[in-house]
Order: C-alpha cells, then sequence, then structure tokens
C-alpha cells in the first residue's frame, strides 16, 4: 500500500501556528516506518530543520529540499505560513498531495480561504493533485462543534476524518527534539492520531 501514499507531501497553511511543523515531523517519522522518507524545511524559520535533526530524521533544507534524494520514496514539506512565499507557491504546484492543518474553529477555518482558493486553482490546472483539511488540536474526547461541521461543509476541501487531538506530548515531543514514535507508551494515542492520517491519505 506505500505505493498508494504521496511522493511530495506538502502541509501547507496561510494561517500561522495551525500545526504544520508539529504534523510534518510526525507524518515524516510514520512514513518513515514504511519507506525511505525524508523532510524538506521551506520555512525560513528553520525550526522543522532544528527538531528533524535532532530527532534523527532525513532533512532536506533550502535548494535541496526540492530534489528527491535517490532513494527517498516520500517526501515531506513543511511549509512556511504564506500562500505568497515563493516556496510555498512551488511546493503547491510540484506537491503530490497538500495537507492543511486547521484549528477546529470556523473563524480560524475561513482564514484560510485564500490557500483554498489556489488549491482550487492548482486542481483545476493539474487535476491529479489531491488536498484535504485536517484537524488539529481537537480537545480529547470532544466532538467538532456544529459550527465547525458547518463551515468545514461549506469549505470546499474534503477534511480527512481522522483527527489530530490537543495532547501536552506534541509539545513535548517538540522540546524534547523527538517524534512521538520514539517516546513510548505516553505517546501512544498521539501515534494513532498521525497512523489514522496516513492510512487515510493512501489513494
Ligand atoms: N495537536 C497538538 N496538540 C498540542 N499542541 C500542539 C498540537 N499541534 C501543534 N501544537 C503546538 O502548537 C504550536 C504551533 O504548532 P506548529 O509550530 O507546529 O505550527 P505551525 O503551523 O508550524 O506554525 P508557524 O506558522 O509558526 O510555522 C506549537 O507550540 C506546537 O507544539
Ligand atoms: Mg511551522
Amino acid at each position: 500500500m506505500t505505493q498508494a501514499l504521496p511522493g511530495r507531501l506538502a502541509v501547507l497553511n496561510t494561517k500561522g501556528g495551525t500545526g504544520k511543523t508539529t504534523l510534518a515531523i510526525q507524518l515524516a517519522a510514520g512514513l518513515r516506518r514504511r519507506a525511505p522518507s525524508a523532510l524538506g524545511d521551506l520555512d525560513p524559520q528553520g525550526s522543522a530543520t532544528q527538531w528533524g535533526t535532532q530527532a534523527g530524521l532525513a532533512v532536506l533544507t533550502a535548494d535541496d529540499a526540492w530534489r528527491q534524494a535517490v532513494g527517498i520514496r516520500h517526501l515531506v514539506w513543511d511549509c512556511p505560513p504564506s500562500v505568497d512565499h515563493p516556496a510555498a507557491q512551488r511546493a503547491l504546484r510540484e506537491a503530490d498531495a497538500v495537507l492543511v492543518p486547521v484549528l477546529p474553529s470556523p473563524l480560524d477555518l475561513w482564514a484560510s480561504w485564500a490557500l483554498v482558493e489556489a488549491i482550487h486553482a492548482e486542481q483545476a490546472r493539474r487535476p491529479s493533485l489531491r488536498a484535504w483539511l485536517v484537524i488539529n488540536q481537537l480537545e480529547p474526547g470532544s466532538a467538532l462543534s456544529g459550527a465547525m461541521r458547518e463551515a468545514l461543509g461549506e469549505f470546499g476541501l474534503p477534511a480527512l476524518r481522522a483527527v489530530v487531538r490537543r495532547r501536552a506530548i506534541y509539545r513535548s515531543a517538540a522540546l524534547q527534539g523527538a517524534t512521538v514514535y520514539q517516546l513510548g507508551a505516553r505517546a501512544a494515542a498521539a501515534v494513532a492520531d498521525i497512523e489514522a492520517v496516513i492510512e487515510e491519505i493512501q489513494a
């Protein structure tokens, strides 16, 4: 089934702080259990480079991030929080799939509308491009609010059924420079979140 996972996956949102770097790191870690994978840090802030390197992931920075190194099957791009940034635009043009992490609030969702229009424009040019929203930081045990479900229905981009919950372990993983796959039993629920995302983005 690894054949159907995207070769180049862009984690992209125009809005800052929605969990792009967190998800890019954890997805690269999960994908690497299936096939050789690397993390491409397209954000000049460089936080994915620092975190990913500490966590032992293969990290490609700057120009190298565009080249799928020989033997790398899955490349995950952590993008800067802007659709106008040249790296984000290039990622959108070259990705096989785009994952847009959004916080579980309608206001946060609508703040990403310009990005959805850019994704639709790219899909019109290149119908093979797959794209999904992924809800990040939903309170454990709680369901999506009715307002959020309604907003998702109007948003024009499918949302994954898999949801990434708000869990302290994601923050500790960042502080420790680790992936949740390296943190043992206390990270099992977070690993299950990430695995569910990976399972669902297989065609
Ligand atoms: N599921 C989660 N549970 C708890 N904390 C989270 C979760 N996802 C992200 N965070 C925390 O939220 C903050 C923002 O996450 P992150 O840096 O991944 O967002 P970003 O979209 O990459 O931000 P930027 O736009 O600045 O690049 C971080 O402190 C991170 O640890
Ligand atoms: Mg980031």
